[in-house]
């Protein structure tokens, strides 16, 4: 099927605000993610049938330090991802990570794993 796009300032927040002071994001706005071990953004994706989907996270990074965070899909453990430094907190790119699916409703989490917090997290795409 056609991409989707899951904009973060929709998605389920703990710890994290959503700010739209640095352009490029796409809908209307991103979340800043508190600069805290746990915060978290949490997207509810559909799929039309189980099997494994490729997740497109659109973030900003503007430090030179990683800001990894933990996912899980469905509460389950789904390994690590890295947010390398974007250069400028203007400057949005993307990561990816393959994962498993159940049919229906599908709950992404990603959850800093470090005092830093995660990345500005723009958009989910699946
Ligand atoms: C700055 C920036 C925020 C970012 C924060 C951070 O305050 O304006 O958008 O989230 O740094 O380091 O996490
Ligand atoms: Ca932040």
């Amino acid at each position: 099927a056609a991409p989707t796009d899951h904009e973060s300032e929709t998605a389920t927040i703990s710890q994290g605000a959503v700010e739209k002071n640095h352009a490029g994001y796409s809908g209307t706005g991103f979340v800043n993610f508190d600069n805290v071990v746990g915060s978290y953004v949490e997207y509810t994706v559909n799929a039309a049938q189980a099997g494994t989907q490729t997740l497109t996270f659109r973030y900003a990074n503007g430090t030179t330090i990683d800001r990894p965070v933990s996912l899980s899909v469905n509460g389950t453990a789904a390994g690590t991802l890295s947010f390398p430094g974007t250069g400028a907190w203007t400057t949005w790119k993307t990561v990816t990570k393959d994962v498993t699916l159940a049919a229906g409703a599908n709950k992404i989490r990603t959850t800093a794993t470090t005092e830093n917090g995660g990345p500005n997290a723009d958009k989910l795409t699946v």
